[in-house]
């Protein structure tokens, strides 16, 4: 089946480490399934520290060790992003909390998802989030690559679920 091309946005803080490591794993894993005109990916952050910046090397370092390379600049999730993209997808819980106060309206609020929350076994609170990593040690960001490349390979299972079967 054809159709529009199905739009997603990972969202985080600073749009540096979380969310540009889940839309370079997420572009790979569309390629490799041969649906990059299907998908379209993006990133951005919740906050606007890090506008302009390039993904945290220690993210790209990470990312380019498993052959995920990263790129992009940082930019800021505003609310008129909600009419661009079919999903909203953020890395923790106060990014998620940040999107539906900044949703427009309850459409849009329905839009927004956790990550984590695509995997099928069921997960206890605090394992919702993707520990953000800015602040933390080098294992820190294996972690988020552990837990991004589970997410998005539950989030690909879930859009031929949903959106790309005929
Ligand atoms: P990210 O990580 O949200 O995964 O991009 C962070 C980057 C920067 C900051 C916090 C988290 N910061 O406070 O500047």
């Amino acid at each position: 089946m054809n159709g529009p091309p199905i739009r997603v946005c990972f969202v985080c803080l600073g749009n540096i480490c979380r969310s540009p490591t889940a839309e370079g794993v997420m572009r790979h894993l569309v390629d490799a399934a041969d649906l990059a005109g299907r998908i379209e990916i993006d990133s951005a952050g919740t906050g606007a520290y890090h506008v302009g910046e390039p993904p945290d090397r220690r993210s790209a370092a990470a990312g380019r060790r498993r052959g995920i390379m990263l790129d992009g600049a940082s930019r800021q999730f505003r609310r008129a992003d909600f009419d661009r993209f079919d999903l909203v997808v953020a890395m923790d819980r106060e990014n998620e909390a940040h999107l539906l106060a900044l949703a427009p309206d309850e459409e849009s609020r329905s839009r927004v998802h956790l990550l984590r929350s695509f995997h099928g076994r069921s997960l206890a609170a605090g394992d919702l989030d993707v520990p953000d990593p800015y602040y933390g040690g080098g294992d820190g960001f294996e972690l988020v690559l552990d837990i991004v490349e589970d997410g998005c390979r539950a989030l690909l299972a879930h859009l031929h679920e949903e959106h790309l079967s005929a």
